[in-house]
């Protein structure tokens, strides 16, 4: 089986990058965020404050959370609905930093990661995947940008979205806290594995990042 490992900060560009590997290799694209998103979104229908580490253990245990690939699309689906937009807000991105740092939460994603990349060629991206979810994958890339970029480039995703209401400062300040939050949790921090390739895309283009990584497979 082939893994190509994709981890970084919020905003470094993984999604895009991912997506467009997995459509050049034909290999399935795995988004482990909207995993974490989706349990999010379940503490909040709950109304479970998403750093109770108690209630969320739980929530983990039970939660009725699916992957489906419609037209090559993931899609998230919480309690049979399909969520996949509903997790992209704000307020969800910083629930899903917040829910991941609870290690039962990370335990019980990694293991449906695991099992997702013993049946599947994948190009999976996140905070953890080649330290922590496949210390063996093919390829690890990690990626990186400056703080300016990566707020820039969320910000123009969510005011394409059709949100008004958002500032850049708004998802600058997001960002940095999911930064610090992300890389200080004790199970499983985002940092760069040692023998992962780092990127830094602040002034490349989504195909000069893809050939780099091809080159390097
Ligand atoms: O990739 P994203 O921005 O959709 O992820 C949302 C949050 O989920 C991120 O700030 C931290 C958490 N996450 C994680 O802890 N581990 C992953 N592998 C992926 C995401």
């Amino acid at each position: 089986m082939i893994s190509i490992a994709i981890d970084g900060p919020a905003g470094a560009g993984k999604s895009t990058v991912a997506k467009a590997i997995s459509k050049k290799l034909g290999i399935v694209y795995l988004d482990t965020g909207a995993m974490y998103r989706t349990v999010a979104l379940k503490a909040l229908k709950e109304k479970v404050d998403s750093l109770d580490r108690k209630k969320l253990s739980e929530i983990v245990k039970n939660i009725d959370m699916e992957i489906r690939f419609i037209d090559n699309q993931q899609h998230m689906f919480l309690d049979n609905e399909d969520v996949t937009e509903k997790i992209r807000t704000p307020e969800i991105s910083i629930g899903a930093s917040n829910v991941g740092t609870i290690p039962e939460v990370r335990l019980k994603m990694a293991e449906l990661q695991r099992e997702f990349a013993e049946k599947h060629n994948v190009v999976m991206e996140g905070r953890d995947i080649g330290t922590f979810v496949l210390p063996n994958a093919t390829i690890k890339i990690f990626l990186t940008a400056s703080l300016e970029k990566r707020a820039e480039r969320r910000y123009k995703e969510l005011v394409a979205k059709g949100n008004t209401e958002i500032t850049l400062e708004d998802v600058k300040r997001d960002i940095e806290c999911r930064d610090r939050n992300d890389s200080s949790r004790s199970l499983a921090p985002l940092t760069k594995a040692p023998d992962a390739i780092e990127i830094d895309t602040t002034d490349l283009t989504v195909d000069q990042v893809v050939d780099k990584i091809i080159d390097n497979l």
